[in-house]
């Protein structure tokens, strides 16, 4: 184990910051560093970095929280504005008590992100900076992208969908693999106007209906399949199923727009619908390279981004303009500790939020050159990332802690044999990282130098929350460390009341953030009661937290029905609708369960229709059906078979009770007496196995 032990946080320089949480990390007598390992920035690295001190971040913090308006507009003004936001750059109401949740950042300013990005950048002498360096499935199928190409390309796209009539406030779904045409339809969108919402091409057909219904998009986007390690996905079928299933419930799709991918399939091969289908490659190269700017608010949506929630319908996340581009720019220079130079790389896919922020709006607002994968990171082997790394000479590797815990079962040999020397900062999102699984990216993959930003936050708050800022003060594996400027996170007990200092409970956040969601889209109602009516005055984030001693904060996952599998979430009840939707299910119930790799597992106990026998098969089609319903990504791993389930006298199923029989901790049920029959308990230990 490399990692650099200090006893005292003395040598650290001391100020006195006037925020308490943060001082322990300053004033090193209180801090317990005996409990964990403190891991320092290198000098180098510090010396270097954008926040180089624990004093340092404490002045920017504490101007961020005193004088919000005045912290963000200085950062807004390095942006192009066509015109200025008015005269208050903020606004907001929290808390439901006092009336409609409201959120609005720089209201009144004119502006577009897709300028930001690549206009601006070019007006600055960066056009023939590569922007995308894209890699393929296979080794040798490889591309790049200037960012003067990039927009011309953009533009193409932008025009075809002007022409078939998308106009600003239309939606536009994207069901694109990661290739270089899903950022760039992302931001042709964003160009004219348009309201974008990606939806991972891992979704089945049924819940990109869902999405089509939901949002009832004027075009859809997407390619005819998509090569993933060894297998061919058809992507094309899955969105003629929606798209005709769709009609019939009233929503029509004028046309779709079909990028020919073929490495994976050939034009003769892909299903046509005359009249609605058109190629990409047929059509959009036909147009202009330029394509004037739709100027929007900053209130104006930007996109569409359906995410799980704890009852089976997804919620339609929906992010303004303004707010949302200070913030991922910023959130993404900082927490990188971005340079000019860095070469970066996100594992993400686009169809997820860090694919949104940061593949593609924060990295590009700061003019950063940005990898694209279109594989699976351990295809052809499990040395590919690093292979990836070495190739583009990457700087700065982000991804989930999955992928950190997949690659260290697979052996140190596969990173060892790659040089990995441009590598300055890692970064790692989606779950808590365990902390065995830091020390492995940290000393394995990084050789013990660089920092990891173990980066907090969620598809409703648009970009970083709790995150290191590399080089600015010692790191503790498997904490998100500290607030991101402007960001007030608060812990609250279960009446809702802040606790202080070292302490457990639901993390809020107090105050708004130029990044925060506005809506669910046309559900306001249901965005009220799910985030902010439970503890009025805050933002309530649906996930439990701890603060230690010196005020790092430790996530500890959701506090509700929602599990995290590989970093995707999954609401139990989404999973619960699949499996009851087989014929010979008659109720199921869905809780997480720790797993090794994918951190949590998905474990469903099923009542079968009465006279039916269990069966292997019968698991498999249970199985299928989620798969079918949902996405592969939300496959059980375990059917329980369950003759009945524990339920309290009034009909609510106990689900505490069936957690700790998924985690074979049997001897934690706790009190089984308020149960309406608790010898369904016995018949279920009993069953575990079968
Ligand atoms: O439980 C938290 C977990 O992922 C949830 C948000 O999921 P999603 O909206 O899909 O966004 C994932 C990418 C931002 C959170 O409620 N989560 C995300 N990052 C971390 C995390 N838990 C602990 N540590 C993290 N760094």
């Amino acid at each position: 184990d490399h990692l650099r032990h200090v006893d005292s946080m003395a040598t650290l320089p001391s100020g006195a910051g006037k925020i308490p949480e943060l001082n322990a990390v300053i004033l090193g007598e209180s801090l317990a560093s005996e409990e964990h390992d403190l891991v320092l920035p290198t000098h180098d690295f510090a010396q270097q970095a954008h926040v180089s001190s624990p004093q340092k971040y404490l002045e920017m913090y504490k101007r961020s929280v005193e004088d919000p308006a005045g912290f963000w507009s200085d950062i807004a003004s390095e942006f192009y504005w066509k015109k200025k936001w008015g005269q208050q750059v903020y606004s907001e109401n929290l808390d439901v008590t006092k009336g409609n949740i409201n959120i609005e950042w720089f209201k009144d300013g004119i502006t577009n992100i897709c300028y930001n990005c690549l206009d601006r950048n070019i007006d600055s002498g960066n056009g023939d900076k590569i922007a995308i360096h894209w890699e393929g499935n296979e080794r040798d199928v490889d591309g790049s992208l200037t960012y003067t190409q990039l927009l011309e390309r953009v533009c193409q796209v932008a025009n075809f969908l002007k022409d078939s009539g998308v106009k600003k406030g239309d939606t536009v779904i994207i069901y694109l693999p990661m290739l270089m045409e899903l950022p760039i339809t992302m931001l042709a969108c964003a160009r004219i106007g348009a309201v974008h919402s990606v939806v991972f091409a891992g979704y089945s057909a049924e819940s990109l209906l869902q999405r089509v219904m939901d949002c009832k998009p004027k075009i859809v986007v997407t390619c005819n399949a998509v090569r993933r390690g060894n297998k061919v996905i058809n992507l094309k079928d899955i969105v003629d199923a929606a798209l005709s299933e769709s009609i019939k419930n009233g929503i029509s799709v004028d046309s779709c727009l079909t990028y020919e991918n073929e490495s994976a399939m050939k034009k003769e091969d892909t299903k046509w619908k005359k009249g609605r289908d058109v190629w990409w490659q047929e059509v959009v190269p036909n147009y202009s390279t330029t394509c004037a700017v739709e100027w929007v608010d900053a209130e104006d949506p930007l996109f569409l981004l359906y995410t799980s929630g704890s009852t089976g319908k997804p919620k339609g996340v929906l992010h303004t303009t303004g707010g949302y581009m200070i913030y991922t720019a910023t959130t993404f220079k900082y927490a990188f500790d971005y340079k000019e130079f860095d070469i970066y790389w996100c594992t993400a896919d686009c169809g997820w939020i860090t694919g949104h922020s940061y593949v593609t709006y924060g990295p590009l607002l700061n003019g950063a050159t940005v990898v694209v994968y279109e594989g699976v990171p351990n295809y052809p082997d499990s040395g590919r990332c690093w292979e990836i790394v070495d190739k583009y000479k990457v700087t700065i590797f982000y991804t989930a802690p999955t992928l950190v815990r997949s690659l260290m079962r697979d052996g140190n040999e596969y990173v060892t044999r790659y040089s990995r020397k441009s590598l300055r900062v890692l970064g790692s999102v989606g779950e808590p990282i365990n902390p065995s699984a830091w020390r492995w990216f940290y000393n394995v993959v990084g050789d013990s130098r660089c920092p990891i930003s173990d980066t907090w936050w969620q598809t409703e708050t648009g970009g970083f929350m709790i995150t290191p800022l590399p080089g600015a003060w010692p790191q503790k594996p498997g904490s998100a460390t500290f607030p991101f400027f402007g960001v007030q996170p608060v812990i609250v007990d279960e009446k809702g009341s802040e606790i202080e200092g070292e302490c457990s409970g639901y993390l809020c956040v107090k105050s708004s953030w130029p990044g925060a969601f506005r809506t669910l889209y046309g559900d306001h109602e249901r965005y009220e009661t799910t985030y902010f009516r439970a503890f009025p005055g805050y933002y309530f984030s649906g996930d439990g937290c701890s603060r230690d001693k010196d005020g790092y904060h430790w996530l500890t996952g959701r506090v509700d029905d929602v599990i995290n599998v590989s970093g995707h979430r999954i609401g139990t009840t989404e999973v619960e609708s699949a499996l009851v939707s087989h014929p010979q299910c008659a109720e199921a119930a869905v809780v997480g369960v720790e797993h090794e790799v994918k951190g949590q597992g998905i474990y469903a106990f099923v009542t079968l229709v009465e006279g039916v026998p269990y069966s292997q098969e019968l698991r498999k089609s249970l199985v299928l059906m989620v798969r079918n319903q949902i996405g592969a990504f939300a496959a059980p791993d375990k059917i329980h078979w369950a003759p009945s389930l524990p339920k309290t006298r009034s009909g609510k199923i106990m689900r505490r009770i069936l957690r700790k029989i998924a985690a074979r901790q049997l001897d934690e049920l706790g009190d089984t007496s308020t149960l309406a029959d608790p010898s369904v308990v016995d018949q279920l230990i009993a069953l575990a196995d079968a």
